[in-house]
This record gives C-alpha cells, sequence and structure tokens, in this order.
C-alpha cells in the first residue's frame, strides 16, 4: 500500500483528506464519478446511479461512459479525454446528452478535473442534469421566433390610450383618486412590458445578426440627462455624476441610451438599498469610460463572469426577478459591436460597477 510510504502523522493527515473525500463524494447531490483516461468508470456515488436511473453502483462500475451517450455525442468525451489527458488541461466542461437505463434522454453538465493517484491520473467528474434547464432555454428561443409584429403592434397602441387616458385624467378636476391611481399604474406596467418585449425582440435580431449602428458624434449629457427621469420618481434612489458631461463620444446614441437605462435600472432592482447609484464619466486616452456605481449587496465572484451571457440571472432566492436576463447580454453585443469594451467589478457587501467605453471619433 502506498500509505506506509508516509511518517506516521503524514499518514493520518492523508487517511483523514481519504475519508473527507470519500465523503463529500458519496454525499453529494450532483452525480460524482471516477474514470480512467479510456473512459471507463471505476467509482460513483449514489446521485450518479440514481440521475441515469440505474439501482446499484455495480450496475455501472466497470463500464465504459460510451455506453450511456448517444453515438452523435460520443465526441463531447472524445473531445474531454483530448483536453484532459493529451492537452493536461487542468479542467474541463461540456454539455452533452446521456441515456437513462430506460432509454430516456437527459441533457447533462460535465465539469471535470484530472487528478493522480498510484502513478496514473484519474478523471473526476462531476454530472449535473440540466434537463429542465434546457428545455426552458429551448422554449424562450421559440418564442422569441415569433413575428415581432405581433407583439409590438398591439402594445404600441396599448401605450398610446394609456398616455391619453392619463391626459384626461389629469384634466379632470373631481375624479376619484382611484381611477387616478390605477392609469398611472397601467402606464408603469405597460413601459415595463415594451421594455421585456423589446429585451427579447432585440435578442432575436442579434442573434440573426442584425445590428446595425447609426453612428454620430454627441455630448453625453444628450443619453445621460434623459435615461434617469424614472429613478427620480421612485424616490428611494438617487442619481448623481461625475465627470464632464460635456464629453463627446461617437456612437449609436440611441442604443447606448438603451444600455444605461438597463445598467440604472439594474442598479435599482438589484441594489435596491443603495440610496445613491453614480454615473462616473471618465477621459481615457482615445475615449471616455462610463461606470454606473451601485453600493448594493454586490455579485457573487462565481456568478460575474457569467453576467453576460445569455438569459443569466444570479439566482435570488424569494426576491422579485422581473427581467429575462437578456438586458447585460444585449449592452455587451452592442458595445462589442462598437468595437469597445464592457465589464463589470463587483465587491460583495460594497457594491458593482458597470461599466463600459465609447470612443472620442
Ligand atoms: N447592479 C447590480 N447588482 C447586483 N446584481 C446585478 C446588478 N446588475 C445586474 N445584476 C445581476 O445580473 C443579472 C443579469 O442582468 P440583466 O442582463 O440586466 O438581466 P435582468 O435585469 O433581466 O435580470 C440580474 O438578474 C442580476 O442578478
Ligand atoms: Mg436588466
Amino acid at each position: 500500500m502506498r500509505s506506509t510510504k508516509y511518517p506516521d502523522s503524514k499518514q493520518e493527515e492523508f487517511l483523514e483528506s481519504q475519508m473527507r473525500f470519500r465523503t463529500v463524494f458519496d454525499l453529494s447531490t450532483l452525480g460524482n464519478k471516477i474514470i480512467l483516461p479510456g473512459l471507463k468508470i471505476i467509482q460513483v456515488n449514489p446521485a450518479m446511479v440514481a440521475l441515469l436511473g440505474y439501482d446499484t453502483k455495480e450496475d455501472l462500475l466497470g463500464t465504459e461512459i460510451l455506453n450511456y451517450s448517444p453515438a452523435d455525442h460520443h465526441q463531447h468525451w472524445q473531445t474531454l479525454q483530448r483536453h484532459l489527458w493529451e492537452d493536461s488541461s487542468p479542467s474541463f466542461s461540456l454539455e452533452t446528452i446521456l441515456i437513462k437505463k430506460d432509454s430516456s434522454l437527459i441533457w447533462v453538465n460535465v465539469t471535470s478535473i484530472l487528478f493522480p493517484e498510484s502513478g496514473r491520473h484519474l478523471g473526476y467528474t462531476i454530472v449535473e442534469d440540466i434537463t429542465e434547464k434546457h428545455a426552458l432555454r429551448l422554449h424562450k428561443e421559440e418564442f422569441i421566433s415569433i413575428d415581432s409584429h405581433e407583439l409590438k403592434t398591439p402594445i404600441t397602441s396599448l401605450k398610446a390610450v394609456l398616455q391619453l387616458l392619463n391626459k384626461m385624467v389629469r384634466k379632470e378636476t373631481i375624479i376619484n383618486e382611484k381611477i387616478s391611481t390605477l392609469a398611472n399604474e397601467a402606464q408603469l406596467y405597460t413601459a415595463k412590458l415594451i421594455h421585456l418585449v423589446e429585451d427579447l425582440l432585440n435578442t432575436s435580431k442579434y442573434e440573426r445578426g442584425e445590428l446595425h449602428l447609426q453612428k454620430i458624434i454627441f455630448p453625453l449629457s444628450h443619453v445621460i440627462d434623459g435615461c434617469c427621469n424614472h429613478v427620480k420618481l421612485d424616490r428611494k434612489h438617487y442619481v448623481s455624476h461625475s465627470g464632464d458631461l460635456n464629453v463627446k463620444v461617437y456612437a449609436d446614441r440611441h442604443k447606448i441610451d438603451q444600455i444605461l437605462v438597463n445598467l440604472i435600472n439594474n442598479a435599482v432592482k438589484y441594489a435596491p438599498d443603495s440610496e445613491e447609484i453614480i454615473i462616473s464619466l471618465e477621459r481615457l486616452e482615445n475615449s471616455t469610460k462610463i461606470s454606473v456605481i451601485d453600493r448594493g449587496q454586490g455579485i457573487p465572484p462565481k456568478d460575474v463572469a457569467h453576467l453576460f451571457d445569455r438569459y443569466y440571472q444570479v439566482e435570488k432566492g424569494e426576491k422579485e426577478n422581473s427581467g429575462l436576463g437578456l438586458g447585460l447580454y444585449i449592452s455587451s453585443e452592442i458595445i462589442k459591436k462598437h468595437g469597445d469594451e464592457i465589464g463589470v467589478k463587483s465587491i460583495i457587501g460594497k457594491g458593482s460597477t458597470f461599466w463600459f467605453t465609447l470612443p472620442d471619433k
């Protein structure tokens, strides 16, 4: 046994860490397995057995992963094999399909790391069933492909009607306060709906490669002055500025406005306790850096890397979740198309800074 090579205290430490590893391995609610370079399974946990719909570990031990993979997905495992064992990548992730015992198919996310044991390298693989998430993603995509006019036309009419209604309500001298509140709320909800629909439609448009910019030179004050009216209305937050608002940039004004509105809305929604939201403008060599800063609870590091992904939302427990996870994706597509940069810096408990740059000309 290799453990005889260790002095007593080291050996104890080694055995202890072995035991800890075993406990974590067995108790994990995600499927865990250990594989040889040839993809043969040499260890599994109960969650892995359940995930594939089998009864006991022995059903899986000694079999090969490819037995549970449809032929047209074999290449996924071969890629994983190559990355880990040939290219010696420390870890590798992929999404693929597995076949359960009852022949049904599930989508899984697989993360593998390589670890040395007894002179050879084994693959430690964590498997998560993402079938539901996957179906949801497909549904969203199908929904988005709806002809945009069918959604847009009635909402635009609704908006016009509500504007008119609100105008009439304001003109009345004797009006039930309740009616006035309702008319106002209807207008606010329509604005929210328009926002969501626009996000969806823009996403599908950009997916089809239809993101066209109309660049002009304009002072940033033109977008910053208009973007925060709704925030001043909500009374809990106020927006302050730092830097020179008159600085000019060369960009698509309407789209930059859209980005700012999303960043401010996000700060209001996801940093509700941050009274102050700061828009800061900072001159760089040939460009300007625009930051939206809040002092909210911040974003966990594991989520930060994914914030600009399509549909990505940080899990928020019971909190209100009114968006679709598209705002930042759309913002980053727009900024990338400008050839500029967008990013975020967030510290837990201190707040978040979302920033992007725009060129002078
Ligand atoms: N200022 C912020 N503070 C904390 N979390 C944020 C902030 N801005 C964005 N987020 C997180 O990023 C996610 C993605 O934002 P976004 O793409 O605009 O989508 P949506 O607002 O529709 O959820 C949000 O769901 C939220 O979890
Ligand atoms: Mg948003």
